[in-house]
């Protein structure tokens, strides 16, 4: 990956002139980077790798900002040479190539170095975005991504973790393929163990009829605490339980049977969820990988990698703290063993080049145990497959505790999405929007507040941090909330849409010479760096950040440049400002996007 990486660096610095012929998502950022470091390269040869060199943006006195200088000249006096910021930035700057990204280049004290853009190279970018809309370059190695997320487990309920895991894996899901990489995005739904043991000797007593009537369990979870209570209260019920896991296990008819059933009553509780969030995943539980971890069960004890531990069987890596617990003492296998099978599965079968998985912090250590017992038996090779955890930090209650319902309970999803079309409903109407919109309108666009606020919420946090869930603050319309983003765009939309005739010529150039006009094509064209960053630390809030700046750099350059002017007297639009038109259709698709990519719908009124 690095030499790929190192590879398209190299490729772009060689190019005095960026191609723009089959792709829109310049890397502006990158291609600077890579013109600065080979000019570092080129200007003091016998200097180690100094890494990549600082470049940044939106300074006031230039366009973009390079300072390594100051870094380089420590390490020359490390050497014995003394040469001040200036002569290395100036030096730095005689080797730089020619590249028709940049206009012009100069130096700073002390030692900075600034570049100005070209406007004819950005305007032709954003014409390309504008006849071709957002098309990445096709990869000549688009890798094989596994992303595992959501995962919720049968029989319990889906919380708010996993909602987390939900809007974070989908998002992520859809950067990478939006780059060009082959996706695979996996349900681990925890549907396999000996809770369906209890399960089933339940379903048996209560609905003995369940092969030819299907039972109204439609309380899972109150099912499930019953068999909870029998278990740890009735001997008999125990034993049965044990012996319904046991049948479960060597696959008899009438145990699958019953098992399903469970199964199907909880998938159908998820994919509601799932339908209302647009999330698409495909359901790869424990379950699946049954006769698989009976196999690396084996191989791994053929190896000998496995250590008897008071019955149970354990696996240690000499790195981790922990062990895996691999088969228990009653010879069932764990939460560990089926992601060891799964692991092997992905990388054998699936031929995964990256596996993603995203869960709770809580997590890490589980994971990273797996990924150090799995090199250390030989199932992953780092060099080849890049495992990566994706954790995030809790959802809390406006009180700042745990985020529970009044009388303690588990938030349950779907009456939490209720409540925010609700109160989404109630936004819109409190603004008269309901005596505008069609009816069809109003529920699209309550859904897109609704579901798009919840999302935003999420994904505008450092994905780390816990987060309070506020329905109060995600449903603001100012601030960096997506109901400020949902109707940032739709003003532009409606910019666009009024112009009703006036839309004859849209030969004339992009209007790019006033300063907030620049200031616009500059925050746009940020989309392939924030991108690119969120493939490397997968943190979505990059991308939200980028959306609420694109907004409201479009504000500033909407109240100081005029679109087109109106008779004051007939209020008819007299004039267009057809070169800013353009700037607002190609801002619109950045933010249409922008916003896609997060897993937000966006709406034409709202
Ligand atoms: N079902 C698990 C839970 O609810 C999450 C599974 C995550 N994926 C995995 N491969 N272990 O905590």
């Amino acid at each position: 990956l690095k030499e790929a990486v190192a590879k398209e660096s190299n490729e772009k610095s060689n190019m005095d002139s960026v191609n723009i012929e089959d792709h829109s998502l310049i890397n502006l950022h990158s291609i600077l980077i890579s013109l600065f470091s080979n000019a570092i390269k080129k200007a003091y040869p016998t200097l180690e790798d100094i890494g990549q060199p600082a470049v940044s943006a939106g300074s006031k006195f230039a366009d973009y900002q390079c300072n390594a200088s100051m870094q380089i000249c420590k390490l020359l006096k490390a050497k014995g040479e003394n040469v001040s910021p200036n002569a290395v930035a100036k030096k730095v700057v005689e080797c730089l190539g020619q590249c028709d990204i940049i206009e012009k280049v100069d130096v700073s004290g002390p030692g900075f170095i600034n570049v100005w853009l070209s406007r004819n190279k950005l305007r032709e970018i954003l014409q390309y975005v504008l006849e071709n809309k957002l098309k990445p370059k096709p990869l000549t190695n688009p890798q094989r991504v596994i992303i595992d997320f959501s995962s919720p487990n049968v029989a319990k309920e889906m919380h708010v973790g996993h909602l987390r895991s939900t809007i974070i894996g989908d998002s992520l899901s859809r950067v990478f393929e939006f780059i060009g990489h082959d996706v695979l995005r996996l349900n681990h739904i925890g549907d396999w163990g000996t809770q369906f043991g209890m399960l089933i000797a339940l379903l048996q007593d209560k609905f003995p009829d369940y092969k030819t009537v299907s039972p109204p369990i439609n309380d899972l979870q109150e099912f499930y605490k019953q068999s909870k209570v029998l278990f740890d209260s009735d001997p008999e019920f125990k034993k049965r339980a044990y012996d319904c896991v046991v049948k479960l296990q060597s696959m008899s008819p009438d145990h699958v049977q019953a098992w399903k059933l469970i199964c199907d009553v909880s998938r159908e509780e998820f994919q509601k969820i799932y339908k209302r969030l647009n999330i698409n995943i495909i359901e790869r539980g424990e379950s699946f990988y049954q006769s698989r971890m009976e196999n690396v069960v084996k191989e791994l004890e053929n190896k000998g990698f496995l250590e008897n531990d008071d019955g149970r069987k354990i696996m240690w890596s000499p790195e981790s703290s922990i062990p895996l617990t691999i088969v228990k003492s009653d010879g069932g296998f764990t939460y560990d063993t089926s992601d060891m099978a799964a692991l092997k599965q992905r990388i054998e079968e699936e031929k995964a080049d990256r596996i993603i998985y995203v869960t709770d912090s809580g997590q890490s250590v589980h994971f990273e145990t797996l990924k150090k017992c799995a090199i250390h038996c030989g199932i992953l090779d780092p060099s080849k497959v890049l495992m990566d955890f994706v954790g995030f930090g809790v959802v809390l209650g406006e009180d700042k505790k745990k985020f529970k319902t009044r009388s303690g309970d588990t938030v349950r999803l779907v009456g939490l999405l209720d409540e925010g079309v609700k109160r989404a409903r109630d936004k819109l109407v409190e603004k008269g929007r309901d005596k505008v919109l069609t009816d069809e309108e109003l529920e699209l666009a309550e859904t897109a507040v609704a579901y798009g606020c919840i999302k935003y919420a999420d994904l505008c946090h450092n994905r780390s941090h816990d987060y309070i869930f506020s329905f109060d603050k995600m449903l603001e319309d100012k601030g960096n909330t997506a109901v400020y983003l949902l109707y940032a765009l739709t003003r532009i939309r409606s910019i666009i849409n009024n112009l009703g005739t006036h839309t004859q010529d849209l030969n004339e150039p992009i209007s790019l010479d006033h300063e907030k006009e620049w200031k616009l094509a500059k925050t746009l064209l940020r989309f392939s760096e924030v991108l690119s960053k969120i493939t490397e630390d997968f943190c979505l809030h990059h991308l939200c950040e980028y959306l609420y700046d694109v907004a409201t750099t479009f504000n500033e350059f909407y109240d100081n440049c005029y679109c087109i002017e109106k008779n004051s007297q007939t209020g008819e639009i007299e004039k267009v400002y057809t070169g800013r038109i353009l700037l607002c259709k190609i801002t619109a698709e950045y933010m249409n996007t922008g916003l896609t990519l997060l897993g937000i719908n966006t709406v034409s009124r709202m």
